[in-house]
């Protein structure tokens, strides 16, 4: 099933990543996942696996990504994102991602990146890594490219990620102002205040418009020693944790150091085991123990074996699509393939915005092209009607003007010459092309032609008859060569000057003293060159 994108008054967009840590536990299932499922009803949602956020901090040791990344996916689905109603991918699959984060860098200052408060404290906490570098500084930036190449309304967080939508609304801000379309407004305040317009970005035309934290409220849930519930702490419940493990982890959870014996009342306000409860249990449950243990009626043992029953409940079902879901590796990963794709959808319509106001755009309009006298796009660069008063010339000027139209209009654009000399041209192999040009001698068919008596490997000749049309004839070597040789050594110092004339429609290339040179079918024959 393919995402609905029917609907015709757009949904509110919410946007969110996870990052990759492996199989999710409980914590992560209620601090974010059992939220989005949720969303994913009412909004246009993107979820994705942020698997370049791993490599920030895991880059020297990628071999367990892949399959983190995975386990993230099928536990994503098994809790009930539905990938027919909102887009579930992972984050390298969507290149835009790493595009836009490169261009924020441009203009984001550094101060706004070492001022991020997670910034120290997770060096600090992550000592026995490497962390000084250039993309674990950037790790909120890439999160700013994430959320705003998307354009969501909402962004779900806990609350630790909220300085780092801060921070993306403020690249969104930078950004607008640099390149949004802008408005005048009247300056504000000062003597001349009237005269001092000012431009600001028009507010209607925001590029990126500025997301707004949906804050995710999340339950105190506590790990199996009374911490938070974090995956380096080994305290965890996982989602594909089978029903026996819940049980016996949950036997040995902390009770907070209450009840030294179970004779003695205790607290559920204060204990983990009473934190569970409240997440998991039905209400009546939870009514049931919290009077129990505030009046010793019921033994610890109990009230961790009932809260592993509430657990086990609220997990099973994702377990069971689990099960299904993990034996399946390719339907799990095409799913997430059709996400990115609706995703890139998504992303590339902002990155066009965003590479045409930045100078990067493929498109060529706004390029102005350079004036030429000699407009290559004329529809029939063969007819000089256009150059009619060229005729009266001098005929060694009006030869070098049509010369120059001959290279700028009629030579085939692919064929490379390099100049020489006045007339003479090189092709890429270094062979020698002449090219002479004369307009029709008066009423007689017939074109002059004068030319440095050299040898020519290929010989143009330009002919411009009555009619204003221009004949081209590409004479190879071989066409002429005895004659040439003769009227070369003859001309000595001086031109060689021979004639082209036409006769019955055939046109003939006159050496002196030789026979007529039949050179009609070269004419426009540029293979050779
Ligand atoms: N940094 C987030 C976390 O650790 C994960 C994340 C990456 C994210 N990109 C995001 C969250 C974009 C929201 C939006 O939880």
């Amino acid at each position: 099933m393919s995402p609905d994108t029917t609907r015709s008054t757009p949904r509110p967009r919410v946007l969110s990543g996870m990052r990759p840590t492996g199989r999710l536990h409980l914590g992560n299932y209620m601090g974010a996942l059992y939220n989005w499922v949720r969303l994913q009803h009412d909004y246009d949602c993107y979820f994705f696996i942020a698997d370049l956020h791993a490599l920030t901090t895991d880059y020297a040791d990628p071999s367990r990504l892949k399959q983190n990344i995975f386990d993230v996916a099928v536990d994503f689905l098994a809790a009930g994102l539905n990938p027919g109603k909102c887009k579930v991918f992972i984050q390298s699959h969507v290149p835009q991602h790493a595009e836009l984060h490169l261009l924020f860098s441009m203009f984001t200052p550094l101060g706004w990146l070492e001022r991020v408060p997670t910034y120290k404290d997770q060096q600090e906490q992550l000592r026995e890594k490497d962390l000084a570098t250039y993309g674990f500084l950037g790790y909120p930036l890439l999160q700013s490219a994430d959320i705003l190449l998307y354009k969501p309304d909402f962004v779900p967080v806990g609350a630790d990620q909220v300085s780092h939508v801060e921070l993306t609304r403020e690249v969104a801000r930078k950004f607008n102002q640099l390149y949004s379309p802008k408005r005048i407004v009247p300056g504000t305040g000062g003597p001349n205040a009237s005269l001092s317009l000012q431009t600001e970005p028009d507010p209607d035309l925001l590029l990126l418009p500025e997301p707004q934290v949906l804050l995710t409220p999340s339950p105190k849930l506590p790990g199996l020693d009374g911490r938070k519930m974090s995956k380096s702490y080994g305290n965890s419940i996982f989602l594909s944790d089978p029903d026996t493990v819940v049980l016996q982890k949950m036997h040995g959870m902390s009770n907070g150091g209450q009840r030294p014996t179970q004779n003695d009342p205790g607290n559920p306000e204060i204990c983990p085991v009473g934190d569970m409860h409240r997440v998991f249990s039905d209400p009546v449950v939870d009514l049931m123990i919290r009077a129990g243990c505030t009046t010793a009626q019921i033994r610890c043992d109990e009230c961790k074996f009932k809260a592993g029953l509430s657990i086990n409940t609220i997990i099973r079902p994702i377990q069971k699509r689990r099960e299904e879901l993990a034996t399946k590796p390719d339907a799990v990963w095409a799913a997430l393939e059709t996400g990115a794709k609706y995703a890139t959808a998504a992303a590339e319509e902002t990155m066009k915005q965003i590479r045409a106001v930045t100078g990067l755009s493929r498109d060529l309009s706004g390029i102005r092209a350079e004036q030429s006298p000699f407009d290559r796009n004329v529809a029939d660069p063969r007819n000089l009607s256009r150059y009619r008063d060229w005729l009266g010339l001098e005929p060694a000027i009006l030869s070098r003007n049509l010369r120059e139209i001959w290279h700028k209009e009629i030579l085939p654009i692919e064929t490379q010459l390099k100049a020489e000399s006045e007339g003479v041209w090189l092709t890429l192999n270094k062979r020698r092309v002449c090219v002479a040009a004369a307009s029709q001698n008066g009423s007689d068919e017939a074109w002059i032609f004068a030319v440095k008596a050299k040898s020519y490997e290929v010989i143009v000749l330009l002919c411009w008859d009555n009619s204003q049309r221009i004949h081209d004839f590409v004479v190879p070597q071989k066409l002429y060569l005895a004659p040439w040789v003769t009227a070369k050594k003859q001309a000595g110092k001086n031109d060689l000057v021979f004639s082209v004339e036409r006769l019955n429609g055939r046109y003939f290339m006159h050496l002196p003293h030789a026979e007529p040179i039949d050179i009609t079918t070269t004419e426009e024959v540029y293979g050779i060159l």
